[in-house]
């Protein structure tokens, strides 16, 4: 059996009370309060599933009471229905002004109060019940769009193994930073999930450049560069995620405009390119790579900061260097 819903009904008139529980009590939990301040003690002590309100009280008036109740964000979702011996239409129209759901004139007359409680009880129920699905139904889409993403950050990998972690790191650093830079948390994931993707174009270049030892030729390099308009290709399929493209396509651009594959600079990069930036290259720097040594933090440190303004945002790289040395950043690595 359904749990009964829980009403609170406000009246100074005890003979208004007295009637209006013979009609509901039968079906309904009753709260019955004589007054604004009585009612708003019921409230903060249980929750009720709707209120029925006199308007006309000594004291705390319904309407004052109703926004007092309201006041607090996480009763603004019960609904309320006015209770009036008044026939005017302007009064009418000011209840449902103020998101009454419904508006009751006195007498009573407990056929039509029962009907319009119970309906919009139902209606309630139903959206409470929707909107528990469009919950559910969203949790599972972003699950399965990181799940994704995921298994194409598997197939990044399983081209090199030295690459391993990669792009787990740089999109934990660039999370860090778009953070600490002021996003919101949707934007802040949005941010992760483009690191997690930002070399996806490798997938297009020959393993025997990606993993060549020493030195790469002047094509070869070039080849390599490729990555990232393949990348930005790649993930253009992805339109209801269009953020995914840009981190890919403008990671190795240079604030100075003398990077690849546009050639922008400052500002017309855009903004999550030039975190991945800084967060790519630092990790790269103190990883082990086929053609050299990881680098010491210190120097590594040195290095970001003499990229300040020519190779990255320079205000990014404060606020890197802020990461750096707080600490945040070498949790992440080695959590990652
Ligand atoms: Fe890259």
């Amino acid at each position: 059996m359904m749990k009964k819903h829980t009403i609170l009904v406000v009246d100074d008139d005890k003979t208004n009370l007295q009637i209006v529980r013979d009609v509901l009590e039968a079906q309904y939990e009753l709260q019955l309060a004589i007054s604004g301040a009585m009612a708003l003690k019921f409230v903060d002590r249980r929750k009720p599933d709707l209120i029925l309100m006199d308007l006309m009280m000594p004291g705390m008036d319904g309407k004052e009471t109703v926004r007092r109740i309201r006041e607090k964000p996480e009763n603004r979702s019960i609904p309320f229905i006015f209770l009036t011996a008044s026939q005017s239409p302007e009064e009418e129209a000011d209840c449902l002004n103020m998101g009454a759901s419904d508006f009751i004139t006195k007498p009573i007359v407990p056929n039509v109060l029962e009907r319009r409680i119970s309906r919009i009880l139902e209606l309630e129920d139903f959206h409470r019940d929707l909107q528990a699905k469009v919950e559910e139904k969203t949790r599972q889409y972003q699950e399965l769009a990181l799940e994704s993403i995921f298994a194409i950050v598997n197939i990044i990998e399983a081209k090199d193994e030295l690459t391993e972690g990669h792009s787990v790191r740089v999109a934990s650093y660039s999370m860090a930073l778009a953070r600490a830079m002021g996003y919101d948390e949707q934007k802040v994931d949005e941010v992760y999930q483009t690191g997690l993707l930002h070399d996806v174009g490798k997938i297009g270049i020959p393993d025997l450049i990606l993993k060549k030892e020493g030195r790469l030729t002047t094509e070869e390099y070039g080849e390599i560069k490729e990555h990232t308009s393949i990348g930005g290709h790649i993930l253009a399929a992805i339109e209801t995620m269009g953020y995914l493209a840009d981190g890919a396509k403008y990671h190795h651009e240079r604030f100075d405009g003398t990077g690849y594959p546009n050639g922008l600079k400052g500002e017309e990069i855009p903004e999550i390119g030039r975190i991945i930036a800084v967060a790519d290259v630092y990790d790269a720097l103190v990883s082990k790579r086929h053609y050299k040594e990881p680098m010491d933090l210190e120097t590594a440190r040195q290095e970001i900061l003499r990229g300040s303004g020519t190779q990255f945002d320079p205000r990014i790289v404060k606020v890197f260097l802020k990461l750096l040395d707080e600490g945040s950043i070498r949790n992440i690595r080695t959590q990652t």
